[in-house]
């Protein structure tokens, strides 16, 4: 076969292929197959040796021809497709910022914390401050300060866990009371919530680590009114406004005089039934005004300054507040249990 002719079928076997290719690779094994050093056209360069010496320069010029055409080609074809490739692979990366995602798996608050929370908000909105003391305690801020000397008999109903004779695991929050008022002058209006802890069996009511929420105010003129009035609107706050507040006459070292507080059953709302004994009332915590004696002890002039003070079990009012019968599921961490509180 003549150049002319097997130029004129490179030239359709180019186009054939070129019409075929659909990747890169094609087009770059097409380039081999045609321009590379074992290609089609090269070969045809090189048997040009065969040619007359007036044949070779113009075939050389055919020949070169479509060495450029063909370059040119298979580069714009190149170009083409890589241009195609970029598109799809940004098509296809393509992230779509507003699809909603798959929501990781959330916790949620303990039911103590939950709680603590709503008492901390309504409080905080009375004025008062959130203080913290430490669980392992000095006696004197304790027992002492608290008027519960050594040999008090008092001291029995929290039979304590000691460290020695002067340190001891806090039986509740009430040494906070004393920090505060050896520290701070009045007014004071604190809260405190925290653990504490006492030597009793487990049961469905009792644990020997539990929480209490402390409150203190001090300062002129204070009265069991202004008691009265602060825990109307916590019960209110955490039970609803159809919840009473009621006081019966109680007995602490720390408080003159000392009360009991119970409320409306959150249960029956009053009516009387199985978790009130019928009484229509459940008890909640302890109160009362705090003992002068207690407000010489630790610096503030009992003449001048009067002030009350509460103590709450946290845990007690969580049950009540969710009708969780059994205080152990609170320290479980059984996620059946904690779930339920979203
Ligand atoms: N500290 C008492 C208790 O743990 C509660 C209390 C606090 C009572 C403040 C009166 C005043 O039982």
């Amino acid at each position: 076969m003549g150049i002319r002719e097997e130029l004129q079928r490179l030239d359709e076997e180019l186009d054939m292929e070129m019409a075929r290719a659909e990747t890169l690779a094609n087009i770059e094994a097409l380039r081999v197959r045609m321009l590379g050093k074992k290609g089609q056209l090269t070969a045809l360069l090189r048997s040009m040796g065969a040619l007359s010496a007036e044949e070779r320069p113009k075939m050389g010029q055919l020949i070169n021809e479509r060495r450029e055409r063909f370059t040119q080609l298979l580069d714009e074809r190149q170009q083409k497709l890589q241009q195609l490739e970029q598109e799809m692979r940004l098509k296809r990366e393509q992230i779509d910022v507003t699809e909603p995602r798959a929501l990781p798996r959330l916790g949620n608050l303990h039911p103590n914390t939950l709680v603590l929370n709503q008492v901390v908000d309504c409080l905080t909105g009375l004025g008062f401050e959130v203080v913290e003391g430490p669980e392992v305690e000095l006696d004197l801020f304790n027992f002492e300060l608290m008027n519960l000397p050594k040999d008090h008999p008092a001291r029995d109903a929290q039979d304590t866990f000691y460290i020695d004779d002067n340190v001891v695991l806090r039986t509740h929050t009430s040494p906070v009371q004393a920090r505060i008022m050896t520290t701070r002058k009045p007014p004071i209006r604190i809260i405190s919530p925290g653990r504490v802890y006492r030597a009793d069996e487990v049961d469905a009511t009792h644990s020997p680590v539990f929480h209490q929420i402390e409150g203190l105010v001090i300062d002129e003129g204070v009265s069991m009114a202004d008691l009265k009035g602060t825990l109307d609107a916590f019960a209110k706050r955490l039970y609803g406004e159809d919840i009473q507040v009621r006081f019966r006459p109680s007995f602490f070292p720390f408080t003159e005089p000392s009360a009991e507080v119970d409320l409306t059953c959150v249960n029956c709302r009053g009516k009387g039934c199985r978790v009130c004994k019928n009484t229509g009332w459940i008890e909640v915590l302890g109160c009362g005004m705090v003992n002068p004696k207690v407000l010489d002890m630790c610096g503030i002039d009992s003449k001048k300054y009067s002030g009350f003070a509460f103590g709450v079990g946290l845990e007690r009012i969580t049950m009540l507040r969710y009708g969780i019968q059994d205080m152990r599921l609170m320290y479980e961490g059984d996620l059946r249990f904690l779930k339920q509180f979203r």
